[in-house]
């Protein structure tokens, strides 16, 4: 409530925030945490908390009039639907240059993504976080994280029989006939679920096209993890539909946060002051870069350093589909979790992620998202006209992914005698390039903060989410959000509690 003092604030409930929440309890400190997102925990009319894929209705974006699926077009004709407005799951955020995909709700991100749980190749994690110790994240935090996570592998024999992943397993044989790697990906998806799943005797979830707009069973989000345990201290409140507009620092120490309580229209209904002695960013990589330019150059936090939205990238993602013959049926029903990839990152930059199309018909479609080691970086920005945060992403900073990708997808285009899909981002467009999933960057780990997250120039703030990793993971970057906020909660409780 308004007045309210708090010892710790948690802005965001995704994988950072859930992080701090649940170590910060367990040592002991009350905890409150902040999420702009609905808490996801009761069901709609249909007796379902999360809508399907294939038919998004008011719960699937965050306060549009129309949905904005990644996957936009199909055989050429546009897919999106009128939708009522409402704080729906999955933000499609818009600057000029891309669109940024998001969870919003209790659990962040993990409400709505693939739940792919990748630890980088540790050759490759030097270039990820250059200042952090390898070996202490290898043998520690990695493991911690993996297990708070609930991570684990699928089945090989199980893969190789079911029909829900014979789209996986034509991206195994064209990947194979060409010399790629392929490589399983872990996931926290609850394996035992989904083989029931396939044989009929539980509800069908990843089996029905839940994914995107959240998945109703089978799927471990932080709900079931970290933030239930967080929850179990005792000591954690988390207040949804309430987005943090500001921080200060308050006359008698600690910081001021403003508050705004909004509606599942958006409008805010009410607006709170709250002072915390601590206050943690954990609003992603956007939600965190957005709110800490705007305080730095409104004067609101003007110690903050001049590193302050930099760092911006996204993780090389591009999508393409290919186009199989027709001996090669990817099957009309596909598990909506992908579980498996093709690694081309040591010779061609790209790891592209075999993921499922579940549109419920056949289609010949193989389709790819690929993460890549593009180098382009941007930069957030406060735009004093508008009041707003840019970022100065441009579409053709996408080129480099293209080309990366195409070392895996030129190659086994020409093995196979196939093509390009055409159909799925428009017409006469064979490639994603106007998205990401895996925003990261903005307030890098030790130039915007010290190497644990210390915000520079005002003690007490700290930054442990996604926008601490410099643009990229090289693989899917949850895991690794996750491990590096587990080794800088435990040095600050260590050292400043
Ligand atoms: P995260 O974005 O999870 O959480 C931030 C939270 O803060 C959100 O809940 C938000 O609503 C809230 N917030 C923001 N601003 C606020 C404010 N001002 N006040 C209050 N609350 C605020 N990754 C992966 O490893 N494997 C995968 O398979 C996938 N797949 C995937 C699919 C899709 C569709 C998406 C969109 C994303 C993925 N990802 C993924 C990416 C992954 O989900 C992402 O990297 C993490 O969720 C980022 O974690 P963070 O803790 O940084 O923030």
């Amino acid at each position: 409530s308004s007045g309210a003092h708090v010892p710790a604030l948690v802005i965001g409930t995704g994988y950072g925030g859930s992080v701090a929440a649940l170590r910060l309890a367990q040592a002991g400190v009350d905890v409150h945490m902040i999420e702009m997102g609905m808490a996801w925990d009761t069901p709609g009319s249909d007796g379902k908390i999360f809508c399907n894929t294939r038919e998004p209705d008011y719960r699937s974006y965050w306060l549009r009039t129309k949905s904005k699926a990644p996957l936009n077009y199909f055989l050429g004709f546009p897919i999106d639907r009128n939708i009522p407005r409402y704080t729906g799951i999955l933000d499609a955020e818009d600057f000029s240059g891309i669109t940024v995909y998001q969870g919003r709700g209790v659990g962040g991100g993990s409400l709505v993504n693939g739940g792919m749980a990748v630890t980088p190749k540790r050759e490759n994690f030097g270039a990820v976080l250059p200042s952090v110790n390898a070996a202490e994240m290898y043998d520690i935090y990695y493991p911690r994280a993996n297990a708070g996570l609930g991570v684990s592998s699928i089945d090989p024999a199980w893969f190789d029989s079911t029909a829900c992943y014979q789209y996986a397993r034509v991206g195994r044989k064209h990947a194979q006939r060409s010399g790629f790697p392929f490589v399983f990906v872990p996931d926290v998806y609850d394996w035992d679920y989904m083989k029931q799943e396939a044989a009929g005797t539980v509800t069908k979830s990843a089996l029905a096209g839940e994914i995107l707009y959240g998945n109703n069973h089978g799927k471990k989000s932080l709900q079931q993890t970290y933030i239930a345990r967080a929850k179990a201290t005792g000591r954690v409140a988390i207040s949804p539909l309430h987005k943090v507009t500001s921080v200060a620092p308050a006359a008698g120490g600690g910081y001021t946060v403003v508050i705004d309580q909004i509606n599942t229209n958006g409008d805010t209904t009410a607006t709170k002051t709250v002072t915390a002695d601590r206050v943690f960013f954990a609003a992603g990589s956007v939600g965190t870069s957005k709110l800490l330019v705007k305080l730095k150059a409104t004067g609101a936090l003007p110690n903050l350093n001049d590193e302050i939205g930099k760092g911006w990238g996204d993780n090389g993602n591009v999508m393409c589909g290919r186009a199989n013959h027709m001996w090669d049926p990817t099957g009309s029903l596909q598990s909506a979790i992908p579980c498996a990839g093709i690694d081309n990152w040591a010779a061609g930059g790209a790891f592209a992620e075999v993921a499922p199309l579940p549109t419920g018909i056949e289609t010949y479609a193989s389709f790819y998202l690929s993460i890549t080691k593009n180098p382009n970086r941007a930069q957030f920005s406060w735009n004093a006209a508008t009041g707003k945060v840019d970022l100065n992403w441009q579409t053709s900073w996408k080129q480099p992914s293209i080309d990366m990708a195409k070392t895996i997808f030129d190659k086994i285009n020409s093995k196979e005698g196939t093509i390009y899909r055409t159909d799925l981002f428009g017409t006469y467009k064979i490639w994603g390039d106007h998205l990401t999933y895996h925003p990261l960057g903005g307030a890098v780990l030790n130039k915007a903060t010290d190497n644990y997250g210390r915000l520079a120039g005002h003690p007490g703030l700290y930054v442990i989410d996604g926008s601490l990793i410099p643009g990229n993971t090289s693989v899917n970057p949850f895991v690794t959000i996750t491990a590096l906020a587990e080794r800088n909660i435990e040095k600050i409780i260590a050292t400043d509690l």
